[in-house]
Protein backbone atom coordinates (compact mmCIF):
# COMPACT_ATOMS: atom_id res chain seq x y z
CA UNK A 1 0.00 0.00 0.00
CA UNK A 2 1.12 3.44 -0.60
CA UNK A 3 2.41 5.51 2.13
CA UNK A 4 0.47 8.57 0.81
CA UNK A 5 -2.70 6.17 0.72
CA UNK A 6 -4.40 8.50 3.81
CA UNK A 7 -3.75 11.38 1.39
CA UNK A 8 -5.10 10.06 -1.38
CA UNK A 9 -8.25 9.22 0.06
CA UNK A 10 -8.59 12.70 1.59
CA UNK A 11 -7.95 14.61 -1.98
CA UNK A 12 -11.04 12.38 -3.19
CA UNK A 13 -13.00 13.27 -0.30
CA UNK A 14 -12.10 16.97 -0.45
CA UNK A 15 -12.98 17.34 -3.94
CA UNK A 16 -16.28 15.17 -3.59
CA UNK A 17 -17.39 18.06 -0.63
CA UNK A 18 -16.18 20.71 -3.13
CA UNK A 19 -19.51 18.90 -5.08
CA UNK A 20 -22.05 18.21 -2.30
CA UNK A 21 -21.23 20.52 0.84
CA UNK A 22 -20.52 18.92 4.39
CA UNK A 23 -23.89 17.50 5.31
CA UNK A 24 -23.23 13.66 6.16
CA UNK A 25 -24.82 10.80 4.38
CA UNK A 26 -26.52 8.97 6.56
CA UNK A 27 -26.28 5.80 4.06
CA UNK A 28 -23.54 4.76 1.49
CA UNK A 29 -24.51 2.35 -1.13
CA UNK A 30 -22.34 -0.05 -3.72
CA UNK A 31 -24.64 -0.96 -6.68
CA UNK A 32 -23.31 -4.34 -8.38
CA UNK A 33 -23.65 -5.54 -11.90
CA UNK A 34 -27.16 -4.68 -13.57
CA UNK A 35 -27.98 -2.83 -10.56
CA UNK A 36 -27.09 0.73 -11.11
CA UNK A 37 -30.50 1.82 -11.78
CA UNK A 38 -31.39 2.61 -7.94
CA UNK A 39 -29.26 5.83 -8.78
CA UNK A 40 -31.76 7.31 -10.97
CA UNK A 41 -34.09 7.14 -7.97
CA UNK A 42 -32.14 9.48 -5.83
CA UNK A 43 -33.76 12.83 -5.95
CA UNK A 44 -31.81 16.30 -5.94
CA UNK A 45 -28.70 14.51 -7.17
CA UNK A 46 -25.19 15.57 -7.40
CA UNK A 47 -23.83 13.34 -10.21
CA UNK A 48 -19.84 12.78 -10.19
CA UNK A 49 -18.24 10.69 -13.26
CA UNK A 50 -15.04 8.65 -11.68
CA UNK A 51 -13.13 10.27 -13.63
CA UNK A 52 -13.53 13.77 -12.15
CA UNK A 53 -12.95 12.26 -8.76
CA UNK A 54 -9.26 12.46 -7.40
CA UNK A 55 -7.19 8.89 -7.34
CA UNK A 56 -10.73 6.74 -8.27
CA UNK A 57 -10.46 3.96 -10.65
CA UNK A 58 -12.79 3.84 -13.89
CA UNK A 59 -15.37 1.32 -14.23
CA UNK A 60 -14.47 -1.46 -16.89
CA UNK A 61 -16.63 -3.89 -15.62
CA UNK A 62 -20.17 -4.93 -17.84
CA UNK A 63 -23.04 -3.05 -16.56
CA UNK A 64 -21.27 -0.90 -14.20
CA UNK A 65 -21.79 3.08 -14.93
CA UNK A 66 -19.04 4.86 -12.84
CA UNK A 67 -20.75 7.52 -11.03
CA UNK A 68 -20.30 8.58 -7.76
CA UNK A 69 -24.36 10.22 -7.05
CA UNK A 70 -25.36 12.15 -3.97
CA UNK A 71 -28.73 12.91 -3.11
CA UNK A 72 -32.14 11.59 -1.54
CA UNK A 73 -33.26 8.43 -1.46
CA UNK A 74 -36.57 6.95 1.17
CA UNK A 75 -36.04 11.08 2.18
CA UNK A 76 -32.47 10.21 3.98
CA UNK A 77 -29.05 11.73 2.38
CA UNK A 78 -27.07 9.21 0.90
CA UNK A 79 -24.05 8.53 -1.31
CA UNK A 80 -23.78 6.16 -4.46
CA UNK A 81 -21.41 4.36 -6.38
CA UNK A 82 -23.08 3.35 -9.48
CA UNK A 83 -20.58 0.53 -10.37
CA UNK A 84 -17.79 -0.61 -8.46
CA UNK A 85 -14.19 -1.38 -9.10
CA UNK A 86 -13.19 -5.05 -9.03
CA UNK A 87 -9.75 -7.23 -8.54
CA UNK A 88 -10.39 -9.00 -11.52
CA UNK A 89 -9.96 -5.58 -13.52
CA UNK A 90 -6.31 -5.33 -12.92
CA UNK A 91 -6.71 -2.62 -9.46
CA UNK A 92 -4.98 -3.20 -6.54
CA UNK A 93 -7.29 -3.86 -3.25
CA UNK A 94 -6.46 -0.47 -1.85
CA UNK A 95 -8.12 0.66 -5.27
CA UNK A 96 -10.95 -1.60 -5.19
CA UNK A 97 -11.60 0.01 -1.76
CA UNK A 98 -10.78 3.42 -2.02
CA UNK A 99 -14.48 4.70 -2.39
CA UNK A 100 -15.22 2.88 1.22
CA UNK A 101 -12.43 4.63 2.50
CA UNK A 102 -14.10 8.02 1.09
CA UNK A 103 -17.65 7.22 2.01
CA UNK A 104 -16.35 6.80 5.78
CA UNK A 105 -14.67 10.33 6.01
CA UNK A 106 -17.89 11.62 4.40
CA UNK A 107 -19.82 9.96 7.73
CA UNK A 108 -22.27 7.27 6.84
CA UNK A 109 -23.41 5.63 9.17
CA UNK A 110 -24.28 2.72 7.27
CA UNK A 111 -22.82 0.81 4.22
CA UNK A 112 -25.26 -1.54 1.97
CA UNK A 113 -23.39 -3.34 -0.78
CA UNK A 114 -25.53 -5.30 -3.69
CA UNK A 115 -24.33 -7.81 -6.37
CA UNK A 116 -25.05 -10.09 -9.51
CA UNK A 117 -23.84 -13.64 -8.12
CA UNK A 118 -24.41 -17.23 -9.13
CA UNK A 119 -26.52 -19.16 -7.15
CA UNK A 120 -25.12 -22.38 -5.49
CA UNK A 121 -27.93 -23.19 -3.18
CA UNK A 122 -30.14 -25.54 -5.49
CA UNK A 123 -33.14 -23.94 -3.66
CA UNK A 124 -32.29 -20.81 -5.33
CA UNK A 125 -33.54 -19.28 -8.61
CA UNK A 126 -32.84 -16.75 -10.94
CA UNK A 127 -34.37 -13.61 -9.93
CA UNK A 128 -33.81 -14.55 -6.26
CA UNK A 129 -32.84 -12.30 -3.53
CA UNK A 130 -30.48 -13.39 -0.69
CA UNK A 131 -29.62 -11.24 2.16
CA UNK A 132 -26.08 -11.98 2.98
CA UNK A 133 -25.70 -13.11 6.48
CA UNK A 134 -22.28 -14.12 6.39
CA UNK A 135 -19.54 -14.18 3.32
CA UNK A 136 -16.35 -16.23 2.52
CA UNK A 137 -13.57 -14.54 1.57
CA UNK A 138 -11.25 -16.20 -1.08
CA UNK A 139 -9.53 -13.34 -2.24
CA UNK A 140 -6.81 -11.34 -0.73
CA UNK A 141 -7.40 -9.52 2.25
CA UNK A 142 -7.58 -5.70 1.58
CA UNK A 143 -6.26 -5.14 4.75
CA UNK A 144 -3.05 -6.80 4.07
CA UNK A 145 -0.09 -4.20 4.69
CA UNK A 146 0.76 -1.31 7.41
CA UNK A 147 -2.38 -0.92 9.52
CA UNK A 148 -4.56 2.70 9.11
CA UNK A 149 -5.17 3.24 12.83
CA UNK A 150 -7.11 5.84 12.50
CA UNK A 151 -9.82 3.74 10.41
CA UNK A 152 -9.75 0.93 12.79
CA UNK A 153 -7.15 -2.05 14.35
CA UNK A 154 -4.88 -4.51 12.84
CA UNK A 155 -6.88 -7.28 13.62
CA UNK A 156 -10.68 -6.49 12.75
CA UNK A 157 -12.99 -8.43 14.38
CA UNK A 158 -15.56 -10.49 11.12
CA UNK A 159 -17.88 -12.59 14.18
CA UNK A 160 -20.78 -9.58 12.65
CA UNK A 161 -19.85 -8.82 9.11
CA UNK A 162 -23.44 -8.64 8.30
CA UNK A 163 -25.56 -6.32 10.91
CA UNK A 164 -28.19 -8.19 12.80
CA UNK A 165 -30.53 -5.62 13.38
CA UNK A 166 -30.63 -4.48 9.61
CA UNK A 167 -31.73 -7.97 8.61
CA UNK A 168 -34.07 -7.91 10.81
CA UNK A 169 -35.72 -4.68 9.26
CA UNK A 170 -34.86 -6.03 5.56
CA UNK A 171 -36.86 -9.14 6.82
CA UNK A 172 -40.04 -6.67 7.99
CA UNK A 173 -39.75 -5.00 4.90
CA UNK A 174 -39.25 -7.49 2.72
CA UNK A 175 -42.79 -9.22 4.35
CA UNK A 176 -44.81 -6.18 4.00
CA UNK A 177 -43.64 -5.60 -0.27
CA UNK A 178 -43.96 -9.16 -0.55
CA UNK A 179 -40.59 -9.78 -1.56
CA UNK A 180 -39.24 -13.37 -1.06
CA UNK A 181 -35.37 -13.25 0.61
CA UNK A 182 -33.05 -15.99 1.26
CA UNK A 183 -30.33 -15.72 3.71
CA UNK A 184 -27.23 -16.98 2.77
CA UNK A 185 -23.79 -16.90 2.81
CA UNK A 186 -21.46 -15.14 -0.11
CA UNK A 187 -18.63 -16.44 -1.41
CA UNK A 188 -16.15 -14.27 -2.97
CA UNK A 189 -13.56 -15.50 -5.34
CA UNK A 190 -11.24 -13.10 -7.96
CA UNK A 191 -12.90 -13.93 -10.71
CA UNK A 192 -12.74 -12.96 -13.82
CA UNK A 193 -13.55 -17.21 -15.16
CA UNK A 194 -16.56 -18.22 -13.48
CA UNK A 195 -16.21 -21.43 -11.69
CA UNK A 196 -15.83 -25.06 -12.73
CA UNK A 197 -18.92 -27.17 -12.15
CA UNK A 198 -15.97 -28.74 -9.36
CA UNK A 199 -15.45 -25.35 -8.41
CA UNK A 200 -19.24 -24.94 -8.35
CA UNK A 201 -19.58 -27.83 -6.44
CA UNK A 202 -16.82 -27.36 -3.45
CA UNK A 203 -17.98 -24.35 -3.11
CA UNK A 204 -21.57 -25.96 -2.09
CA UNK A 205 -20.03 -28.13 0.22
CA UNK A 206 -18.20 -25.68 2.24
CA UNK A 207 -21.48 -23.69 3.12
CA UNK A 208 -21.83 -21.36 0.31
CA UNK A 209 -25.24 -20.10 -0.89
CA UNK A 210 -23.81 -17.67 -3.35
CA UNK A 211 -20.71 -17.25 -5.28
CA UNK A 212 -19.39 -14.02 -6.69
CA UNK A 213 -16.46 -11.45 -7.50
CA UNK A 214 -17.05 -8.38 -5.49
CA UNK A 215 -18.55 -6.87 -2.35
CA UNK A 216 -16.47 -8.64 -0.01
CA UNK A 217 -13.17 -6.60 0.04
CA UNK A 218 -15.74 -3.22 0.37
CA UNK A 219 -17.21 -5.43 3.47
CA UNK A 220 -13.85 -5.75 5.28
CA UNK A 221 -13.15 -2.43 4.64
CA UNK A 222 -16.38 -0.99 6.50
CA UNK A 223 -16.05 -3.69 8.61
CA UNK A 224 -12.52 -2.16 9.66
CA UNK A 225 -13.71 0.85 10.70
CA UNK A 226 -16.79 -0.74 12.71
CA UNK A 227 -19.92 0.16 10.07
CA UNK A 228 -22.92 -1.51 9.63
CA UNK A 229 -23.09 -3.39 6.88
CA UNK A 230 -26.29 -4.67 4.83
CA UNK A 231 -25.71 -6.58 1.78
CA UNK A 232 -27.74 -8.40 -0.93
CA UNK A 233 -27.13 -10.69 -3.74
CA UNK A 234 -29.11 -11.29 -6.90
CA UNK A 235 -29.03 -14.44 -8.61
CA UNK A 236 -28.31 -14.21 -11.81
CA UNK A 237 -27.63 -17.92 -12.54
CA UNK A 238 -28.01 -21.23 -11.32
CA UNK A 239 -24.78 -22.71 -10.48
CA UNK A 240 -26.09 -26.52 -10.64
CA UNK A 241 -28.03 -29.08 -12.63
CA UNK A 242 -25.95 -27.85 -15.81
CA UNK A 243 -27.61 -29.02 -19.38
CA UNK A 244 -25.90 -29.85 -21.71
CA UNK A 245 -25.70 -26.22 -23.95
CA UNK A 246 -26.03 -24.21 -21.21
CA UNK A 247 -22.73 -21.82 -20.67
CA UNK A 248 -22.00 -18.60 -17.86
CA UNK A 249 -22.55 -15.34 -19.50
CA UNK A 250 -21.30 -11.94 -18.62
CA UNK A 251 -24.28 -10.11 -21.11
CA UNK A 252 -27.10 -12.85 -19.39
CA UNK A 253 -25.62 -12.21 -15.75
CA UNK A 254 -26.49 -8.25 -16.52
CA UNK A 255 -30.07 -8.78 -17.70
CA UNK A 256 -31.01 -11.08 -15.28
CA UNK A 257 -29.86 -8.83 -12.62
CA UNK A 258 -31.66 -5.89 -14.71
CA UNK A 259 -34.77 -7.52 -14.23
CA UNK A 260 -34.46 -8.34 -10.30
CA UNK A 261 -33.55 -5.09 -9.46
CA UNK A 262 -36.82 -3.35 -9.28
CA UNK A 263 -37.67 -5.55 -6.26
CA UNK A 264 -33.65 -4.84 -4.42
CA UNK A 265 -34.79 -1.49 -5.27
CA UNK A 266 -37.95 -1.36 -3.52
CA UNK A 267 -36.48 -3.37 -0.55
CA UNK A 268 -33.39 -0.83 0.04
CA UNK A 269 -35.39 1.93 -0.66
CA UNK A 270 -37.84 1.45 1.71
CA UNK A 271 -35.18 0.17 4.39
CA UNK A 272 -33.59 3.29 4.18
CA UNK A 273 -36.62 5.07 4.62
CA UNK A 274 -36.63 3.28 7.99
CA UNK A 275 -32.98 4.29 9.56
N1 LIG B 1 -19.76 -16.91 -10.35
C1 LIG B 1 -19.02 -15.83 -10.01
N2 LIG B 1 -19.49 -14.60 -10.14
C2 LIG B 1 -20.75 -14.42 -10.58
C3 LIG B 1 -21.56 -15.50 -10.94
C4 LIG B 1 -21.03 -16.83 -10.83
O1 LIG B 1 -21.69 -17.84 -11.12
N3 LIG B 1 -22.76 -14.99 -11.35
C5 LIG B 1 -22.66 -13.64 -11.23
N4 LIG B 1 -21.44 -13.29 -10.76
Amino acid sequence: MDLNYTDKIEAAVSFIQSKIGNKKPLVGIVLGSGLGELAEKIENRVVIPYTEIPNFAQSTAVGHKGNFIAGELGGKFVVAMQGRFHYYEGYGMDQVTLPIRVMRELGISYLFVSNAAGGVNMSFRVGDLMIIKDHINLMPNPLIGKNLDKFGPRFPDMTRPYDLNLIKLANDVAASLNIKLHEGVYLAGTGPTYETPAEYAFFRTIGADAVGMSTVPEVIVARHSSIPVFGVSVITNEAFGFTEDFENDGDDVVKAANMAAQKMNDLFITLISKL
